[in-house]
């Protein structure tokens, strides 16, 4: 039983492909969020259980605001792009996970965050989410891929050293570490 993965990427072409097994006749798409996608995203983040959403939003968030997916979703032309997994099984689409990376053009680097839903997570999902940021990221011409985890998240640590990722302190907060990657033509093109 295979699942095949089609990542809808960078605004429409597909960039990245793989196979992954989760069930017969199921496909997981990781497309850019767009503002039809903003109940979707409200009810996965409402659904997470109380550990993930911690881990999620470092342990700050219940609930995201409205306003602020409205925000998220509404940005042309901005830094922030959202990205949603969803699996597609007889053109039904359900929401399994979401990422959001931001670019820093000037630094020349791409910070990421993600969920998966809770029953989801452990079947490669996050990987792909992954994956597919560190495509658009080479694509973006970033050479460092980042993010902040909380200190006990053990599933977001072996998640980033699987693919690479080393930890390195977080020079504001010691509840976080931070996560850090490096990018090269070879491991963007890798990823995608
Ligand atoms: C962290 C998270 C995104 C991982 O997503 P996932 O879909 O469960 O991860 P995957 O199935 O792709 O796992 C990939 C690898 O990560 C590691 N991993 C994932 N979950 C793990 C766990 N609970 N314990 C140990 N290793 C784990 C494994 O090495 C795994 O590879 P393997 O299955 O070949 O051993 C998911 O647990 C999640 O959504 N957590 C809540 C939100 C969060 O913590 N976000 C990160 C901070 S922004």
């Amino acid at each position: 039983m295979s699942i095949a993965i089609a990542v809808h990427l960078c605004m429409a072409r597909p960039v990245w492909r793989a196979g992954l097994r989760i069930g017969a006749g199921t496909m997981l798409d990781i497309r850019p969020m767009v503002a039809a996608d903003s109940e979707a995203l409200l009810a996965h983040v409402r659904g997470l259980s109380v550990r993930s959403r911690h881990n999620r939003y470092l342990g700050g968030v219940n609930e995201l605001a409205r306003a602020e997916v409205e925000r998220l979703l509404g940005g042309a032309g901005g830094t922030v792009f959202p990205l949603i997994a969803e699996l597609v099984e007889c053109d039904r689409r359900t929401m399994v996970g979401e990422a959001v990376y931001a670019i820093d053009r000037q630094a020349g680097s791409v910070e990421f965050a993600l969920s998966v839903r809770d029953d989801w997570q452990g079947r490669g999902i996050g990987a792909a989410l992954l994956a597919a940021i560190a495509s658009c990221a080479g694509k973006a011409g970033a050479r460092l891929l980042h993010g902040e985890t909380l200190r006990g998240n053990d599933a977001m640590l072996a998640l980033a050293a699987k693919v690479g990722a080393i930890e390195a302190r977080h020079r504001e907060d010691p509840r976080l570490v931070r996560i850090e990657r490096r990018l090269t033509a070879a491991s963007a093109a890798l990823a995608a």
